[in-house]
């Protein structure tokens, strides 16, 4: 299977944004992380982080064309924005997996309400970085 994970923004800054929150590793330490697991199991994975909501739309776009077959996406700010990210995934077939880092359950009241949530068909959040992983050693199993 061909998988594609996107990060939304202020992801780049990942180890040394927040890292109470966040934690300190950074982007391209999950993403070589992923790499790796998908190498193993046989999965092409692309990873794409865009600090633009347009391009992130974008990607998902060309994600219809190019024979993924599902997306693990962590929106950052754009979940709890982004009616334009819904509409993007709605218009994609494969599976979608929501992904936060933080539990955004227990942070502010503006967190806790996604969008792209009424289209993911699972959600994983406060797990740090082992959330990609669960996401993709789902993907992997139900495969
Ligand atoms: C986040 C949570 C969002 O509320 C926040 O805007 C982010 C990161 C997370 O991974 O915990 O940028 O998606």
């Amino acid at each position: 299977g061909k998988v594609l994970v996107l990060h939304g923004p202020n992801l780049n800054l990942l180890g040394t944004r927040q890292p109470e929150i966040y934690g300190h590793e950074t982007l391209d330490d999950i993403n070589n992380s992923l790499y790796e697991k998908a190498a193993i199991n046989g999965w092409d994975i692309a990873c794409r982080q865009s600090n633009h909501e347009g391009e992130l739309i974008d990607a998902i776009h060309a994600a219809r064309q190019d024979g993924t077959v599902a997306i693990i996406i962590n929106p950052a700010a754009y979940t709890h924005t982004s009616v334009a990210i819904l509409d993007a995934l709605n218009a994609f077939d494969g599976k979608v997996i929501e992904v936060h880092l933080s539990n955004v359950h227990k942070r502010e009241r503006f967190r806790h309400h996604s969008y792209v949530s009424l289209r993911a068909d699972g959600v994983i959040a406060g797990l740090g970085s082992q959330g990609y992983h669960a996401a993709l050693d789902a993907l992997i199993k139900a495969s």
